[in-house]
């Protein structure tokens, strides 16, 4: 990891990552944070793989330019079917995705070896969380769903109410005939809909919020590290490649607070 001083670099394909930088910020405030939303081109979980790549890796060379310590891979498509591309294209920078920590954790607390993960078609395609929970632990029994209008049902703020919980329902009712007990939450957006999906699948069912777990493993790292300073709390910078009034209204959805700094980069 580079310098004390130089800042944590997150990424996403838009808006969704915001829980992630929300989530790590709380844990470590006095940590500078450069936050790139791609709102131009999002979304990537209807995208191919190699037009995924590409977008990855333009990402990575422009964060690059702030010298961060570590670059967090919020987009869970990113995570599913770039990682070790970028590790490969990049390997001067460490990068932490938001699969590997969700995947473990959920080996951890299912209690019936059931788990079950939704997300963007293309992570849900890529079989990235189902061959890693496989490997970790052979027993488990691996089932998925892909919940493509999620996306757009918090893009449009539609979070409440019975069209969310019927279109939930729709999605989820074949996970909970597995009689799973763990889900996780496999998309940037999906925490957002938390209330609306434990209703449907039950206080039973345990639900993994990935931008939490990934926030925990950031700031171990800094601990394990010693590189944690309680230092003043710091505005996170958040650059997105595209900003309209919508994108406003969205990103103080996402994370209804005034102390971060907001500007436009056509990459
Ligand atoms: N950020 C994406 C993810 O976590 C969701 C939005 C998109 O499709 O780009 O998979």
């Amino acid at each position: 990891m580079s310098k004390n001083d130089s800042p944590i670099a997150i990424f996403d394909s838009g808006m969704g990552g915001l829980t992630v930088v929300k989530e790590i910020h709380k844990l470590i405030p006095g940590k500078d944070i450069i936050y790139l939303g791609d709102t131009a081109r999002v979304p990537y979980g209807t995208k191919s793989s190699d037009v995924i790549k590409g977008y990855a890796k333009q990402i990575t060379q422009f964060l690059l330019t702030f010298n961060p310590q570590i670059i967090v891979i919020a987009c869970h498509t990113v995570s599913s079917l770039a990682l070790n591309f970028l590790k490969k294209n990049f390997p001067q920078i460490l990068f932490i995705d938001v699969v590997s920590p969700s995947a473990k954790k959920s080996i951890n607390i299912t209690q019936n070896y059931r788990v079950a993960v939704i997300g963007t078609p293309a992570t849900i395609a890529s079989g990235k969380y189902q061959n890693l929970i496989k490997t970790l632990n052979p027993k488990i029994k691996i089932f998925s769903q892909a919940c493509p209008l999620f996306v757009p049902l918090v893009e449009e703020g539609l979070i409440t109410g019975d069209i969310p919980y019927l279109i939930a329902k729709k999605y989820l009712s074949g996970l909970i005939d597995k009689r799973i007990d763990t889900l996780i939450l496999g998309c940037t957006h999906y925490p957002i809909l938390k209330n609306i999906i434990q209703k449907v699948v039950g206080e039973d069912i345990k639900l993994i919020d990935a931008s939490e777990v990934v926030a925990i493993k950031v700031k171990n790292l800094f601990k394990e590290k010693n590189m944690i300073e309680y230092r003043k709390e710091k505005k996170p910078l958040l650059y997105f490649t595209d900003i309209t009034k919508d994108h406003k209204k969205i990103i103080n959805f996402f994370w209804n607070d005034s102390k971060m700094i907001v500007r436009r980069i056509i990459l």
